[in-house]
């Protein structure tokens, strides 16, 4: 890589185009000992602190990757041009999002093994769930609780007014409707908290009745899809903020979001649909026509073979989701002759995302 300088600005050249770095910005980017802490790399001083105009008095290549900069307040730092490249360029240190519907999946489980090294193991695993959004892992010891030893292993168990887990089996008087054995068509969990749970971890410890199959949808690709087919339906579904609640003698939870949303770049960032708890805000008639088209089109992707896939969770298995990106579901079951119980819990991104980074770090460098 070329580089020029001169006192207000750092050239980089790649390719033809030169990327321009401000002495400020790479000052604070400094890691050298007196500039931060050598355990967590955070900051000694106050970067507001820094002379605004400071300058740099040199530059120079150390070997292929190293430079090293002089600034006009004597600070030296030695810095990493693939690590400011990376910067640069945004890369994304988490594995490409595989976007998928039930013909393209390239479905795989896993199989625990408690006694191989589960830091390859965990880190395939969590690879799988970045690219997919969710993951399967068979051959956990099918008890109460194991979810939460398991769980542990990645994050932080995000507790809530349910516990530290909740039990999916029928009850005689639900609070929920997860908690019954009707069939649950594809949703996303829980959009009334705030935030919205970010993975569900649902562990399956007993089915051998009749029906409970589960199933998982890509809510990123049927939002894509809707895009392009019926881009005023998915205009709809990204701008309007529907009413969640949840209510129990005890607790009442309440939030809005939309179907569809967006982040500042414009990508998908997260799908909120439970159909069975959710109130659209009062509009004129002819809105709510529309708004109400909108929702069955998006109601009739999700519900159809195309997306949708439907497997049995055996006992021992494990199904890790991003509620952020997949629905999930199950169809009716038969209690009448065997038993189904489910354990669930949450975590947040961070934890999954700061896992697996650990992991590549510790096995790959
Ligand atoms: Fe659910």
């Amino acid at each position: 890589m070329n580089i020029e300088f001169d006192s207000s600005e750092i050239r980089l050249f790649k390719d033809k185009e030169a990327i321009i770095l401000h002495p400020l910005w790479l000052r604070e980017r400094s890691k050298e000992e007196s500039a931060v802490d050598p355990r967590s790399l955070q900051r000694l001083y106050d970067p507001e602190t820094l002379e605004d105009s400071l300058t740099f008095e040199d530059a120079r290549q150390l070997n292929h990757d190293e430079i090293l900069i002089k600034f006009s307040d004597k600070h030296e730092a030695r810095y990493s041009l693939n690590e400011l490249m990376c910067e640069v360029e945004k890369k994304e240190t988490l594995p490409a999002k595989i976007m998928w519907n039930s013909e393209s999946l390239d479905f795989k489980d896993f199989h625990f093994e408690y006694e191989a090294n589960t830091d390859e193991q965990m880190l395939e695993i969590l690879e799988y769930f970045h690219k997919y959004g969710f993951v399967v892992i068979q051959s956990l010891k099918p008890e109460e609780g194991e979810i939460i030893n398991f769980a542990e292993r990645i994050g932080f168990i995000r507790e809530t007014n349910f516990g530290k887990t909740f039990n999916v089996r029928s009850k005689k008087q639900p609070n929920d409707l997860a908690y019954t054995s009707i069939e649950l068509g594809p949703h996303t969990d829980n959009p009334y908290r705030r935030p919205v749970p970010s993975i569900q971890f649902l562990f399956c410890i007993e089915n051998n009745c009749l029906g409970g199959n589960s199933t998982l949808v890509d809510g990123f690709q049927v939002a894509k899809d809707l895009m392009n087919q019926y881009p005023e339906a998915y205009k709809i579904l990204k701008d309007t903020n529907i009413f969640f609640r949840f209510t129990d003698q005890d607790t009442v939870l309440e939030n809005t979001g939309t179907t569809i949303e967006l982040n500042d770049q414009g990508e998908l960032s997260q799908i909120r649909f439970s159909n069975r708890l959710d109130l659209v805000p009062y509009q004129s008639p002819d809105k709510l026509e529309k708004y109400y088209e909108a929702k069955r089109i998006f109601h009739r992707m999700i519900n159809s073979e195309k997306y949708m896939i439907n497997f049995r969770l055996p006992e021992g298995g494990l199904i890790i989701m991003d509620n952020y990106r997949l629905l999930h579901g199950r169809t009716s079951f038969n209690t009448s002759e065997g038993s189904r119980f489910l354990q669930g819990l949450y975590i947040d991104h961070d934890s999954i995302e700061s896992k697996y980074k650990i992991l590549k770090k510790n096995i790959y460098g």
